[in-house]
């Protein structure tokens, strides 16, 4: 039976600070994912949100002179038009301030307390704020933070446990019984390996952070930040009502590899405890710099994503970020690699192809679909393309799809100038010549479209099809001659540095 429904999620992001590139790439890359699923007829659920609890937060929010409430809500409409300039058809957006997910919370502590793996012991340890994660001496790197090399401070306190250690046999076992939980394979392979090396219970309550979720067992405590912010995935499905039952378990839970612990293991134990069924698969991309430095503010090479839409456009955006690093690895931003692919990737090679094509149309057959005559290469190269996407679009290597849809496009290009169409005297040949490259075109309209929606939308309205984009339409000489086609301004301006 083919699975109809899909479901994909986003890490909430912290709203501590405003979006920069690296929250919109796992964000562009879950869009991505949602757009080729529906496009393949699936009934997709995408989620995204943010994480508006913790120390950090409640730190951020003092900073500015706001109470925590006030600066999260201050903050979180930039998440959203952030999505909104980038084209993000994301179908919900939790916060988890909101009432839906505190209930949920609760409801899930309740279980896994009932299931008697929740016990009260002191915690004694580092912490690092910036992470929100509680680190072991031997852990440390030169006393820092061994993730994002900040201080930590010393935390002695009462503290409710998890008994994660409980699991670490029954997890393996998960491991080995779905070897893609965790993708790609080498992150796989360290969180085995952390398995492997033994699970330590976890402290999940904190007595001196107020602004959280109160533990509902003792007033005094209250719920360690990741554990309330893992729960958004079940409380934006109205757990445990319809919607749940619909899209639960997440088909795909995307992220980078800072927090693939929290996603790979302490979310998984949670479950086990709780009850609840497993996320299929988690995919862990790696990490953008900026000109090979880390991203920081105290280095002042953040990239803003809106400042990157207001200036090249929100498709060119989202090609480049998946056409320049197989998703998985890690990769380095640059404004000149950028422009150099809009330059001749999109405006030489994909506007030009749409552009020539439409001209040639005009000229010969008065902006009418000419008859087809016989498939060639070209038809046999779109099928072959299409069978390609699919697969790679399937395993998340949409560095290859991309790669694929621009050698069609290149191969198109080439094409044209084989045939050269201009010195075609027989118009019935000509004809046959112009529907080929015209499919090819509403091929690779339908294929970018997860990548670039606003381009895919264009080429399709300037062939005349009206339809809505599906894979099915991915079938050689569905479109009807006779039909207008209507040729508009070029898809992409060159630009100069
Ligand atoms: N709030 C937690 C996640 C809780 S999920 C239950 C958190 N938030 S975060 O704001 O720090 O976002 C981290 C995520 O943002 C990364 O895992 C990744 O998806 C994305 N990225 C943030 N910076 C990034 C880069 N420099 N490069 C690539 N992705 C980046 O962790």
């Amino acid at each position: 039976m083919i699975e109809i429904k899909f479901y994909i999620t986003t890490p909430i992001y912290y709203v501590n600070d405003v979006p920069h590139i690296g929250h919109a790439y796992t964000t562009i890359a879950a869009d991505i994912i949602a757009r080729w699923n529906r496009v393949k007829g699936k009934e997709v659920f995408f989620l995204t949100g943010l994480d508006e609890h913790g120390e950090k937060i409640a730190e951020a929010a003092l900073k500015a002179g706001l109470t925590p409430q006030e600066f999260v809500d201050s903050i979180a409409p930039k998440f959203i038009k952030a999505w909104e300039k980038l084209n993000i058809s994301n179908d919900d957006f939790i916060r988890t301030t909101e009432e839906r997910h505190k209930k949920t919370v609760i409801e899930i502590i309740k279980r896994i307390y009932e299931n008697g793996d929740i016990y009260k012991g002191e915690y004694e340890g580092w912490y690092c704020t910036a992470c929100e994660s509680f680190w072991t001496e031997i852990q440390l790197n030169n006393g820092r933070c061994p993730q994002c090399g900040r201080e930590v401070k010393r935390l002695k306190e009462e503290s409710y446990f998890f008994r994660l250690s409980k699991y670490q046999k029954k997890l393996l076992e998960f491991y080995e019984r779905n070897p893609d939980f965790v993708l790609p394979e080498s992150r796989k392979k360290e969180m085995i390996n952390r398995i492997r090396e033994g699970l330590k219970d976890i402290s999940i309550t904190r007595k001196t952070v107020k602004w959280a979720i109160q533990f509902p067992f003792d007033k005094e405590h209250s719920l360690y930040v990741w554990v309330d912010a893992l729960i958004n995935y079940i409380s934006a499905l109205d757990f445990p009502g319809e919607k749940f039952k619909k899209f639960w378990p997440p088909d795909v839970e995307l992220m980078a590899k800072e927090i693939n612990w929290f996603h790979s293991v302490i979310w998984p134990a949670l479950l086990f405890s709780a009850g609840i069924e497993l996320p299929r698969k988690n995919f862990v991309h790696g990490w953008w710099t900026v000109e090979g430095k880390k991203m920081s503010k105290s280095l002042g090479n953040v990239i803003d994503p809106i400042e990157m839409v207001n200036k090249y456009g929100s498709d060119a955006l989202r090609y480049y970020l998946f056409r320049e690093v197989p998703f998985g690895q890690d990769g380095d931003f640059s404004e000149k690699s950028l422009v150099n692919r809009i330059n001749t990737e999109l405006a030489d090679s994909l506007g030009n192809l749409v552009n020539r094509v439409l001209v040639l149309v005009e000229k010969n057959f008065d902006g009418y679909v000419p008859k087809p005559k016989e498939k060639d290469k070209l038809t046999k190269l779109s099928l072959n393309v299409v069978k390609a996407v699919d697969e790679s679009m399937e395993e998340f290597r949409f560095h290859s799809a991309l790669n694929d849809i621009f050698f069609l496009v290149n191969e198109s290009n080439k094409y044209i100038n084989e045939n050269k169409p201009w010195e075609i005297e027989d118009k019935e040949k000509l004809g046959g010549i112009l529907y080929n490259l015209l499919e090819t075109l509403r091929f690779i309209s339908i294929l970018i479209y997860p990548f670039m929606p606003e381009t895919a939308g264009k080429i399709m309205k300037q062939l005349g099809i009206e339809k809505k984009i599906s894979f099915d339409d991915l079938k050689w000489g569905i479109l009807k001659s006779g039909t207008k086609i209507k040729r508009d301004k070029i898809l992409f301006n060159k630009i100069i540095l």
